[in-house]
């Protein structure tokens, strides 16, 4: 059948905000009007609160929010003072900020493989990656699941370079009991609104279990100001502003809720999608994974999405081009072929709609229609 001759019998988004805030709005707005009427609009007891109840919830000693995810990755690097000269191991699968930051700082960014069971970086490729010149480990957290984290750990422990999480897509996830974000050195949360914990613009958290670290990453936020207008280096302005803490704190609240909503609407796919011809996202009985994307892999992966699109079905490509190969890194001398795994995810990967508001008539249908098609070929 042609695109032009499908109807489709309902629409799927592959995330539907509007949802959400139908079913928290009196709270929402409440704690809008409550910032609006208070004029507390930079810091103050939003932003602080926030901080407690995130470190609390990633069981962590200090949160301390920022601008994104990007610049708490960024700020992370800085406080360990990377730069120059340095080099900093991530995964080639991930967001370009995971990357990004690394050459922000003037460091260099060295890739590893990926596990291509969970998209994460590969502990057992981890070690012979790891030079004179390493000085910290970014660990990404991929679609809602924690890396080996106690093998990464072990590693960088064993080599002396920090660890930091990017766990901007995995709040709340687990690794053997330990929350994301609290093993680490440093870990980073981003709130972009498509998160699990998503402000209603942009916002980031560090956490850390040292307030050494704390203390300095709450200085280079404020410009390295401690008293005001004293300066004792140079820091920036990303500061998490009171209208999205208060935002964020509502649905904090919901959180478990939602992303148990999402588990639930994974293990309904990976029940309809048995015996399919697809590779189904790998749940590691070790962790606990929040399902921030249900990504499922598909040979003729394009066609597909092509397929889900004609019958009202949103889905994204996460991601489309593994970061080691990525034309900003070219002078870094990585070649097609060099990480297998990550480039392989990347001609296959398909992220379906896992919001925790779908219905079971919506899992179905997008599960049916992913099946007429992987049957079929
Ligand atoms: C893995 C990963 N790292 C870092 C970031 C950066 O976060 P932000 O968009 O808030 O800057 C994101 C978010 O998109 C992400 O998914």
């Amino acid at each position: 059948m042609s695109a032009m001759t499908v109807k489709a019998t309902l629409t799927v988004p592959l995330l539907d905000l509007k949802a959400q805030y139908a079913d928290i709005q009196a709270e929402m707005d409440q704690a809008v009007h409550r910032v609006l009427e208070s004029t507390r609009f930079i810091g103050g007891p939003e932003v602080s609160g926030l901080e407690d109840e995130v470190a609390r919830y990633s069981r962590c000693a200090h949160g301390i929010g920022c601008a994104s995810g990007t610049d708490a990755l960024l700020l992370s690097l800085r406080v360990l003072e990377v730069g120059p000269g340095d080099e900093v191991i991530t995964s080639a699968f991930s967001f370009f900020a995971s990357a990004g930051v690394v050459a922000n700082v003037g460091a260099r960014p060295v890739f590893v493989d990926v596990d291509p069971r969970n998209y994460n970086l590969d502990p057992h490729r981890l070690e012979a990656a790891i030079t004179p010149m390493t000085k910290a480990v970014i660990a990404v957290h991929l679609f809602g699941q924690c890396c080996d984290l106690n093998a990464i750990q072990a590693i960088c422990e064993k080599h002396q370079v920090w660890l930091i999480e990017d766990a901007a897509q995995a709040i709340g996830s687990e690794w053997e009991g330990r929350r994301a974000g609290a093993v680490g050195d440093l870990g980073c949360f981003s709130f972009f609104p498509s998160k699990n914990l998503g402000a209603a613009g942009d916002g980031g958290m560090v956490t850390t279990q040292s307030a050494t670290l704390a203390e300095r990453v709450r200085l280079l936020r404020e410009h390295g100001s401690n008293p005001k207008y004293y300066h004792s280096i140079v820091g920036t302005n990303s500061r998490l502003d009171a209208l999205q803490a208060a935002i964020l704190r509502v649905k904090l609240r919901h959180l478990d809720r939602w992303s148990e909503g999402r588990a639930r609407n994974a293990t309904l796919y990976d029940r309809l999608f048995e015996g399919a011809r697809l590779g189904r996202p790998y749940r590691d009985p070790r962790g606990r994974h929040i399902y921030n994307q249900y990504v499922i892999r598909v040979p003729r992966r394009d066609s597909l999405r092509q397929h889900l699109s004609d019958r009202g079905i949103g889905t994204e490509i996460y991601y489309p081009l593994p970061l080691h190969l990525q034309q900003c890194f070219a002078t870094l001398g990585y070649q097609p072929g060099y990480l297998p795994q990550a480039e392989a995810a990347a001609q296959e990967v398909l992220a379906l709609p896992i919001y925790p508001e779908l219905t079971e008539e919506q899992i179905r249908y997008v599960a049916a229609t992913v099946r007429d098609f992987t049957d079929a070929t």
